[in-house]
């Protein structure tokens, strides 16, 4: 017996370790045919880790205070050795993220991951999906700009317009009459800690959840329903671990190849991923001319603008924004089709899920133009005699976005599908 083999048997006699890594790793069957849109499960991982690790190297230098925020920023940008780099990769990588959830999400409505036995895997990536929201949200004050300052009060706000408890639940959340040194302090202790320890609790329970049903795949089989007789693996079924481990890493190497020529080269985005505003100091004397969320918020922000108010409240609004994130738990149980995957599904399934991704689209698009752009469409061009073009048409999206939800019983199980075979294609 080798030194390693020994020491392994002296910690599985004390802690499961060779049975947990045969169980998640090196003996856990994965269908055989997964393909591009898998790789954002791991990538997710990966930004996850990095966001962290570049986050405890922040923590080191940057100051929660309403003073000293901002000029601890730029210190870490032009004083502390490789500031800028682990600064940049945290800004990017706040931004990558949701890039990678959404493909994420894109996959799961693509071939129906999100249905029976996985509901659990789908709801608990949606808790994911709110603890990322509410951390870069949190996040985004710590720079102490004009749009870290200006955009928390607009967003905190929204929750004045909760009927009864509203001016009282913001005046909790913020502390203080307004956004103040007091709410600096509370989001940098849930930026840091709070939200980071729920996020990888969710991420674990995510995995156990997913490892206990299985994975779905592009053809949407069960591959658990024909095993080999003598070993009871199943047929279409890979280990983890060396197939998908080294898959992963081509996945990995690519996203580095983009995450760094983006840090390099483009780490501002052209003001999308950090806005020009943010780069002066917050003035809670001085409104900036137009506050936008970051992009990854733009579409529900749309639908906050495209809902009219009632009797002077911003509540419909509030609310439809609130719903639009809400609403995708809802899915294992709205999805009626006979079969999970797309590649089976019927013609009009996949026009309502297209229609779906382009409105998500133009009411991200929307959510960054001004308020002002809202009445003529495109920017500058008075069409219709400048009515408000551009809230008709975040209208007609929203109502397309939620037909998409709940008129999804009726279509699915109305729509054609083709037969689904036994085995997962190559
Ligand atoms: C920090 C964020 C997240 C991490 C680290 C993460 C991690 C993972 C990993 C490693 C897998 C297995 C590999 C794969 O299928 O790609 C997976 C599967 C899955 N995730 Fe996530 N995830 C995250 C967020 C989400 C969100 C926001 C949702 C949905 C709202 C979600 C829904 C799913 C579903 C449905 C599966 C099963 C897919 C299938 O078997 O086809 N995940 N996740």
């Amino acid at each position: 017996m080798s030194q390693v083999e020994a020491v392994r048997g002296w910690i599985d006699q004390r802690f499961p370790l060779t049975a947990m890594w045969k169980e998640h790793i090196s003996e856990y069957y994965a269908p055989k045919n997964f393909n591009f849109w898998y790789y954002f499960g791991s990538l997710a991982l990966l930004v996850l880790v990095l966001q962290i690790l570049t986050g405890i190297f922040l923590t080191m230098n940057y100051k929660p205070d309403a003073a000293n925020a901002f000029a601890s920023v730029e210190y870490i940008m032009r004083d502390v050795s490789f500031g800028w780099l682990i600064r940049y990769m945290h800004s990017t990588g706040a931004s990558m993220f949701f890039v990678v959830v959404y493909l994420h999400m894109f996959r799961a409505l693509l071939y129906g991951s999100f249905r029976a036995p996985r509901e659990l895997v789908w709801l608990v990536g949606l808790g994911i999906y709110l603890g990322l929201m509410a951390e870069a949200f949190m996040g985004y004050l710590l720079p102490w700009g004009q749009m870290s300052y200006w955009g928390a009060q607009v967003i905190v706000n929204l929750f004045s317009a909760v009927p009864f408890v509203g001016p009282d639940l913001s005046l909790w959340i913020r502390g203080d009459y307004v956004v103040s040194d007091a709410t600096l302090n509370r989001f940098f202790a849930f930026h840091v800690i709070a939200l980071p320890i729920v996020l990888l609790g969710l991420v674990v329970v995510h995995i156990i959840a997913l490892h206990e049903v299985g994975s779905n795949n592009p053809d949407g089989v069960d591959i658990k329903k024909i095993k080999d007789p003598a070993t009871g693996i199943p047929k279409d079924g890979i280990p983890f671990h060396p197939y998908y481990t080294v898959k992963d890493l081509v996945g990995v190497s690519v996203f580095l190849i983009l995450f760094s020529a983006i840090i390099f080269f483009a780490p501002e985005m052209g003001g999308y991923f950090l806005e020009a505003n943010n780069f002066i100091p917050a003035d809670p004397l001085k409104t900036p001319e137009h506050i936008a969320p970051v992009w990854y918020f733009t579409p529900y922000y749309s639908i906050l603008r495209a809902v009219p108010p009632l009797f002077g409240s911003q509540f419909p609004g509030v609310a439809a924004m609130g719903a639009a994130v809400v609403i995708f738990a809802a899915l294992p149980w709205l999805d009626r089709s006979p079969v999970r995957s797309i590649r089976y599904k019927g013609p009009v399934f996949k026009r309502w899920l297209a229609a779906f991704v382009v409105v998500f689209v133009i009411l991200g698009y929307l959510g960054i133009k001004p308020t002002g752009v809202w009445g003529t469409f495109p920017a500058g061009l008075p069409l219709l005699g400048g009515a408000p073009v551009a809230t008709l048409v975040a209208q007609v999206c929203t109502l397309v976005y939620f037909a998409f939800f709940l008129l999804m019983p009726w279509y699915t199980a109305r729509d054609t599908f083709k037969p689904v075979p036994e085995r997962v294609t190559a």
